[in-house]
């Protein structure tokens, strides 16, 4: 027998990946899909009733958004932008959108519906994956490496003692000395290329924790040089993750935004600003993870209001060895990225002058 499943077409709309706007003939809103909530970074409750035209329109845009609304929903001719611009919470987003007149019957009001698609996000997609797949790559060679130097460390620093040993002459040790204390150096350093041996241990961890224990630390670490803000989404739920690990990715990134803000003292004098560090959660819905689309994720923001990361290495922050620090290893972001990945998560940076912000994103499934 052949059974025809019955559609829940609320549910089906809220399940698109493309956002939906439907708008009456005010031009108001009277429903937007859970792919429209997240692009516009608003609520359903907050966008009904608002005008349409606050969302799609933008100063300095020639195009005439309302005449061409209208005009769509007299005459029923749909049509088509490309690379439009909206603004969600001061960013232009580039969107491409279609809006076509719908008239459920004849004596009902036509209306509109709007479907939006960012571009952005597909050439996100394209550029995390060919992210992920270069630092797996240098990963593996990064440990190759690693490996190959460790292994002779251990015979090295033998041989070194032994040879102190067999000298008997005081004046020989300030020589042994250095190397044992050089080989000591190269092995921490190799260890850390290597990374953590343990396996992670995932437990349900309310991502406040770790992150108030890495506020302390920093809060203790900078003596109070530097205000920490916390603006938390109490609201958000446990997440599957090793807690450890957790700790060490924020406090890398942590570190960093401390190192960048203190190491630029006058940075903060020119610009007559307060060194500051912003801690924020939120949930974030539609994130595109390693090519899986995750219908909602935790992100953890931290941001600082230092000088950004210099522009020849924003690209490819994330690989090993990349720092801009004299005693810096260029190691810390690599391994939290990895740690992320180990969690089927990642981190995202953004940076201009003045405002730095790393986000942590570990998908959460309803
Ligand atoms: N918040 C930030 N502001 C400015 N620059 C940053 C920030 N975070 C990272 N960077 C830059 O990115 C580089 C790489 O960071 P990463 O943590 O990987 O290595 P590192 O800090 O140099 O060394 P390590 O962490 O191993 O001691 C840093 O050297 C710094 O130049
Ligand atoms: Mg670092």
């Amino acid at each position: 027998m052949n059974c025809t499943p019955v559609i829940d077409y609320r549910l089906l709309v809220d399940s698109l990946t493309t956002a939906v706007l439907l708008v009456d003939d005010n031009l108001n809103i009277f429903y937007l899909n859970s792919s429209c909530e997240a692009l516009f970074d608003i609520s359903l409750l907050r966008a009904s009733g608002m005008s349409a035209l606050q969302l799609l329109e933008t100063p300095n845009d020639i195009f005439n958004t309302k005449d061409a609304l209208k005009k769509t929903l007299s005459q029923g001719q749909a049509y088509t932008r490309r690379e439009a611009i909206i603004n969600v919470n001061f960013n232009d987003i580039h969107v491409d959108y279609s809006v076509s007149q719908v008239q459920p019957s004849k004596n009902t009001e036509p209306f509109l519906i709007i479907e939006l698609t960012p571009i952005e996000r597909m050439l996100k997609i394209t550029k995390d994956e060919n992210l992920i797949q270069q630092h797996q790559v240098t990963r593996q060679l990064i440990r190759g490496v690693a490996h190959e130097i460790k292994n002779p460390l251990g015979g090295i620093r033998g041989a070194t003692q032994l040879l102190a040993r067999s000298l008997n002459d005081k004046k020989y040790n300030e020589f042994t000395d250095i190397i044992i204390s050089e080989v000591d150096r190269l092995r921490v350093l190799a260890d850390t290329m290597l990374g953590s041996r343990q396996l992670p241990s995932y437990v349900d961890v309310n991502i406040h924790e770790p992150l108030e224990r890495v506020r302390s630390l920093v809060s203790n670490q900078t003596k109070k040089k530097v205000k920490i803000v916390r603006d938390y989404d109490l609201s958000l739920p446990s997440i599957k993750a090793d807690r450890d690990q957790l700790i060490q990715v924020m406090l890398n990134v942590s570190i960093n935004a401390v190192q960048a803000i203190l190491e630029n003292k006058n940075f903060f004098q020119d610009q007559e600003t307060t060194p500051t560090l912003i801690f924020r959660t939120r949930i974030q819905r539609l994130v595109t993870i390693n090519s899986v689309l995750h219908r909602s994720a935790v992100r953890i923001d931290i941001e600082d209001n230092g000088p950004g990361i210099p522009e020849d290495i924003l690209e490819s922050v994330f690989y090993p060895l990349v720092t801009k620090r004299a005693n810096g290893t260029g190691l810390g972001l690599s391994i939290a990225q990895n740690i992320m990945h180990q969690h089927n998560g990642m981190i995202d940076c953004q940076s201009t002058v003045g405002k730095t912000t790393f986000s942590l994103y570990l998908p959460w499934e309803s």
